[in-house]
């Protein structure tokens, strides 16, 4: 029976007793999906998983992303992508940068994501303490606590997001090694936009679906007015009651709900101190089967 312990903060669970690299029954497939609804951010520690094992727990979600990137991928399995500082021969083996500022992934996609599915192999450590936490926050709390003339103005409104946003930013920080996106790869991915607010497909309630990383317009207002909401969303949003951090332990599997959170990992560590961690990103076609 799968152990649950609530994180006691704005969102987060710790889910024990169930191996992840055995099939998912469709008990707890149910049971996970609620979990991944009501708290957002699910830590299953001590698991053991292959790079296929790690996909095809990932894949009973939904269908698996390859990154637009195509990039830092593990050799044969392209929807794992490793997240790594670490280098061999002189050549980054990962993406060192990844989700370095607030964001939800992937909502820059037409489909947009459901959850990551990321599994800590090295997790880099200072006196004992874990470095390289990956920080949420919530976003059905975030809309909850709206003002209620804001909410009824932005109702029915929609938010443009873009991929190249979140990329110039990263190209911006110092040593970063991101190319510019070339033309097929913008091509690939334009500017898209979704509802400001999202009604949850677990929940049935409503989330603020807009975030720092990749939201440039609210598309039904003047583009002055837009900055301002928006930077007054992005400020908003980041409250520390809506707030979870984790500090990661090699073997945990961490998985979130990519439409009812944002997030943003922190790069406090070195390059010297490494951190190894392989990501499977799932979209929401399940939900949202229109959109594919
Ligand atoms: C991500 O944004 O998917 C990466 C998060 C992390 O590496 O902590």
């Amino acid at each position: 029976m799968i152990n649950v312990t609530p994180s006691g903060q704005g969102l987060g669970a710790r889910v024990e007793n169930i191996d992840l690299s055995q099939p998912l029954s469709a008990e707890n497939y149910k049971t996970i999906e609620g979990l991944l609804g009501k708290y957002g951010v699910l830590c299953f520690p001590k698991q053991q998983l292959s790079s296929q094992q790690l996909k095809d727990y990932s894949s009973n979600f939904g269908s698996l992303e390859i990154n637009v990137a195509n990039v830092y991928q593990e050799p044969g399995l392209p929807e794992v992508m490793i997240l790594s500082n670490k280098k061999v021969d002189g050549k980054p083996i990962g993406l060192g940068d990844a989700g370095q500022d607030w964001h939800t992934d992937m909502s820059y996609s037409k489909m947009i994501a459901f959850t990551n599915v990321l599994y800590g192999i090295e997790i880099p450590r200072r006196n004992g303490e874990p470095l390289g936490s990956t920080e949420f926050s919530n976003m059905r709390a975030a809309y909850l606590a709206l003002p209620e003339d804001l909410k009824t103005k932005l109702d029915g409104m929609t938010v443009l997001h873009d991929f190249n946003k979140f990329w110039e930013n990263m190209r911006k920080q110092p040593g970063s090694t991101r190319a510019p996106l070339t033309e097929e790869q913008r091509k690939a991915k334009p500017p898209v936009s979704h509802p400001i607010f999202l009604t949850h497909p677990i929940t049935g309630e409503k989330v603020l679906y807009a975030n720092p990383g990749y939201s440039i317009r609210i598309n039904e207002l003047p583009e002055e007015e837009s900055d301002r909401i928006l930077a007054f969303l992005f400020e908003h949003q980041l409250q520390p009651q809506f707030r979870y951090r984790h500090r990661w332990t090699e073997g945990d599997v961490l998985m979130w709900d990519n439409m009812g959170t944002i997030h943003n990992a922190i790069a406090d560590y070195k390059p010297d101190e490494p951190r190894y961690i392989k990501r499977c990103q799932v979209m929401a076609d399940r939900y949202f089967p229109q959109a594919a």
